[in-house]
């Protein structure tokens, strides 16, 4: 392989390997969250198919997992598959239905028996392959009891619809217009015990959001990587980290 194109696992250009050690001193995040964002590129520049960066991300998930463990971040959320992802060409929709599915077999006992609970937060439509959904409930099911970390994988998942699916159920339960308040949307999104993201990890280079988390995010302090997500390790993620212990949040607020 190239290296000049770098290796699996590269640092992105930085020549610094940080370890759990480097950042475990500063507040560690109580949640972050992911847009693993880069496989098709990382792919086309080995002139692979779209579809090996995807599966090349795996390790870069497992990795990044690992980490979050290594600093007891006890939320972790991870943009797998979005409601705008369905665009895509056939064949690729395809394969990453299938791969979601196999990286559930091949890796939720390992996860269950690290202590991760795995939760899903998205629409279940009928888009989604019923043996999708089939595994996502027997991951859920595996994986209940666990309290070390929470690992919600972002599976058709839009921000908008996730409002709207709060604001319709709040209409079916004839909630009045003044009822209508921050505290009842928040309570109908599909995880209201989650804390909402410290950190929000971008990689791949690109500055936007993607319609990830719309509302969750407010306050989220953002980091942006070039890293191509199958490149991503969890060195990666303690330099996200470090960035955001230098940040200082004021909430609209003075300091
Ligand atoms: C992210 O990588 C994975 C998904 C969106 C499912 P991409 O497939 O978007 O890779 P790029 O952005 O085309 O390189
Ligand atoms: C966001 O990446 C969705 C996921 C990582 C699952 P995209 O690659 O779909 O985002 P855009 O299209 O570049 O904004
Ligand atoms: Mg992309």
């Amino acid at each position: 392989m190239d290296n000049d194109q770098g290796s699996a696992g590269d640092t992105g250009g930085r020549d610094e390997i940080l370890t759990a050690a480097d950042v475990a001193d500063g507040p560690i995040p109580a949640h972050v969250a992911c847009v693993m964002d880069g496989n098709g590129r990382w792919a086309a520049r080995r002139g692979l198919p779209r579809t090996e960066g995807h599966a090349a991300g795996e390790a870069a998930l497992l990795d990044a997992v690992e980490g979050a463990l290594e600093l007891g971040i006890p939320w972790i959320t991870m943009y797998a598959f979005s409601t705008e992802n369905w665009r895509r060409p056939p064949d690729e929709v395809r394969y990453l239905m299938g791969f979601n599915e196999s990286l559930l077999m091949r890796r939720r006992d390992e996860l269950n028996d690290k202590g991760v609970r795995i939760r899903f937060a998205g629409r279940r439509d009928w888009r989604v392959p019923k043996r999708v959904l089939k595994r996502m409930d027997e991951s859920i099911e595996l994986t209940e009891g666990n309290r070390r970390c929470t690992l919600t994988m972002a599976f058709n998942y839009g921000g908008r619809a996730e409002i709207v699916d709060a604001v319709q159920a709040l209409v079916s339960e004839g909630v009045k217009p003044d009822k209508v308040t921050e505290k009842a949307i928040r309570s109908h999104l599909y995880f209201p015990d989650q804390p909402d993201p410290d950190l929000v990890i971008r990689t791949s280079g690109e500055h936007r959001v993607s319609n990830f988390l719309l509302w969750q995010l407010a306050y989220s302090e953002l980091v942006f990587d070039e890293v191509l997500w199958p490149d991503f390790r969890r060195t990666h993620l303690f330099a996200a980290v470090r960035d955001f212990q230098r940040r200082q949040r004021r909430y609209g607020g003075v300091t």
